[in-house]
């Protein structure tokens, strides 16, 4: 969603500025705006469309060296795709760029209208501006302390007061904002990707807290205006780590990264390369005890690995697991307690609706473990615990190697929670353990089918409708496959539990409909082969992923993918694999923005 940058130092902000708005491209968005002292008076520049369209109007503009400035890309909310729209807005002697939704704006902006102001976009941001800027007698603390009594919702902020040039005030309330200081200058950020160029040393901006950012500093102050000083955290991914590489599309690149992210994330949870252990993550053995219960709670993908940890987990612990799609659960009046362990997942660590749900769980004192990619986020920081994936910058929209890797967390979670419950053995969780790093290398050998897949989805490039089917952990990949493809190829598509076709759906099923059948569990085979034989009868192109050496009749496919062999319970990973190319090679072969889809945002901030 919307990105966030701010410059003070000793170098061209703009160039920064541009940069760092290049660097949050991957967020998706719809406009772009900066604006940066000239002097003491402030200069804006903003455009409908891509930051490419920015830098040429920039580059147009009548060139005006700065050293302070911030920059925006929009992700409309409020108001339509416009120029005015776009961020930055300035009221009177207050710029600024907003990232959230303020959701009292209507309210503020009658009483604005009560004193004469009106705002010239359509936007909740201006009112923000046009309040803070109504409440500035000369102090900028002042003001935005008295701007956010008054306002209602989630935002993070950066502002300009034109009577202190070179100054960058923020704040932030449930949207995220990182800083660092460099020997360039002070850089804050709505997500680290674009402050690696300065620095792998940061801090996320805590909640409610003001930052000043001058060339010299960053402080840092509570609302009762106490300085505090941020915990600093450290990445250990560079630069390189959030370009292409030589990849066509971030997309692939980060599904040929899997064996390394799964390497990283499952290698150091494993002890005497035996069992599991979280010590290291902070997580004591204790929090397993008197747990009669486990909701995960989280939103698409990652809702989708939770449906394959529910599998897991209630096979080896033998007690209910439920899987909660975010957004709904909260407002369910759902059944909580200490004996609940509440397991929320989120690449991004900044989800809205899982954050939400997180929340409510610790009002309910439930014990919360969070699954998460970005350190030192929402959701990391609000969780009692975090086992977090060690996958680095996930930048495609489609994400591919946070789902591998927080499947591999689920996998950990189970045994260890089984062996501490005593529903495994030492001896079952030993081999447990090493099937689960057997994926490692099978994941990589999947990666050698991409050019077989790619001839594949040339037949589903000028299709409207595609069905995935499965049973059991593999009806859970199904439902990965098909948001997968739809979201980055806008087929049409729909995930079935394979034995409930015959209940409605398969009067969709016509000549030439593509079914894309996983049938890799063993034990349900044979009624998958039966399932398939009855798309097959209403003459459906099937593609059939099997797992291993599955003896198959070639006459009920059109294609068929033979993964490596796995044990069934580790064949999720192998089979995401294949899922993912089949998603983007038709993405490609329609000739599509394969790593920003339309409508859609990498980090979904707004509920
Ligand atoms: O950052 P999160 O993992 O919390 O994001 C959740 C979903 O928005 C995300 O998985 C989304 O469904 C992906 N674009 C799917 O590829």
């Amino acid at each position: 969603m919307c990105g966030i940058i701010g410059f003070t130092g000793y170098s061209e902000a703009k160039n920064v500025l541009l940069e760092g708005l290049e660097a949050l491209e991957y967020r998706g968005y719809d406009s772009a705006g900066i604006a940066f002292f000239h002097g003491d008076r402030v200069n804006t520049i903003k455009t409908t469309g891509k930051v490419s369209s920015l830098r040429d109007k920039v580059l147009l503009s009548a060139e005006t060296m700065s050293t302070c400035g911030i920059g925006h890309t929009r992700w409309a909310t409020h108001g339509g795709v416009t120029d005015t729209n776009s961020h930055p807005h300035t009221f009177g002697r207050v710029t600024l760029i907003h990232n959230g939704i303020i959701e009292n704006y209507h309210e503020l902006e009658l009483e604005l209208a009560d004193a004469g102001k009106y705002p010239v976009s359509q936007t909740d941001t201006e009112i923000a501006a046009m309040l803070i800027d109504s409440l500035y007698e000369g102090d900028a603390i002042a003001a935005i302390k008295k701007a956010i009594a008054r306002l209602d919702g989630a935002y993070a902020f950066c502002i300009l007061f034109s009577e202190e040039p070179e100054v960058i005030y923020c704040i932030r309330n449930g949207s995220p904002l990182v800083a660092c200081h460099a020997k360039e200058g002070s850089v804050i950020a709505s997500d680290m990707v674009a402050l690696i160029k300065y620095s792998r040393e940061y801090f996320v901006l805590p909640e409610l807290h003001i930052a000043r950012l001058t060339k010299e500093n960053i402080t840092v102050t509570d609302l009762n205006e106490t300085v505090i000083t941020p915990k600093m955290l450290y990445v250990n991914w560079d630069v390189t780590a959030a370009q292409k590489g030589g990849y066509p599309h971030f997309m692939l690149k980060e599904i040929h990264e899997q064996p390394e992210s799964l390497r990283s994330t499952i290698i150091p949870r494993i002890k005497n390369k035996q069992l599991p252990d979280f010590s290291a993550d902070g997580i004591p053995e204790q929090i397993f005890d008197g747990i009669n219960r486990v909701i995960i709670a989280a939103c698409g993908t990652a809702m989708h690995a939770g449906l394959v940890g529910k599998v897991m987990m209630e096979r080896l612990l033998r007690i209910p697991v439920t899987v909660e799609i975010a957004s709904e659960f909260r407002y369910q009046d759902p059944i909580i307690d200490e004996t609940t362990l509440v397991i929320t997942i989120s690449q991004s660590g900044e989800t809205a609706d899982t954050l939400a749900a997180l929340r409510l769980a610790n009002e309910h004192h439930a014990t919360t473990l969070s699954v998460v990619n970005v350190k030192g986020s929402s959701i990391a920081r609000e969780s009692d615990y975090v086992l977090y994936t060690h996958a680095g910058p996930e930048i495609a929209v489609a994400s591919t190697k946070a789902y591998t890797a927080q499947l591999s967390c689920l996998y950990l979670i189970a045994y260890h929670f089984a062996l501490i419950k005593g529903t495994i053995t030492e001896t079952e969780c030993i081999s447990n353990i090493e099937e689960l790093q057997s994926v490692i290398p099978a994941v990589e050998k999947t990666l050698d089918l991409a050019e077989d897949i790619n001839k594949i989805c040339a037949n589903l490039k000028d299709k409207e409708d595609i069905f995935f089917i499965g049973r059991g952990l593999d009806y859970a990949l199904s439902c990965e496959g098909s948001i997968k493809l739809k979201e980055i190829s806008y087929i049409h598509s729909e995930a079935y539990a394979a034995g409930e076709l015959k209940h409605g759906t398969l009067s969709l099923v016509t000549t030439g409909i593509p079914v894309i059948a996983l049938a890799t569990q063993s034990g349900i085979y044979n009624k998958m082969i039966s399932n398939i034989k009855e798309v097959r009868a209403r003459e459906a192109f099937v593609i059939l992923i099997t797992n291993g050496n599955a003896k198959v009749d070639s006459s009920i496919c059109d294609y068929h993918i033979t993964l490596p062999e796995l044990a069934d319970n580790m064949a999720p990973f192998t089979t995401a694999v294949v899922l993912q190319l089949l998603a983007y090679y038709t993405s490609v072969h329609r000739g599509l923005n394969v790593d920003q889809p339309r409508n859609l945002a990498k980090s979904v901030t707004v509920e």
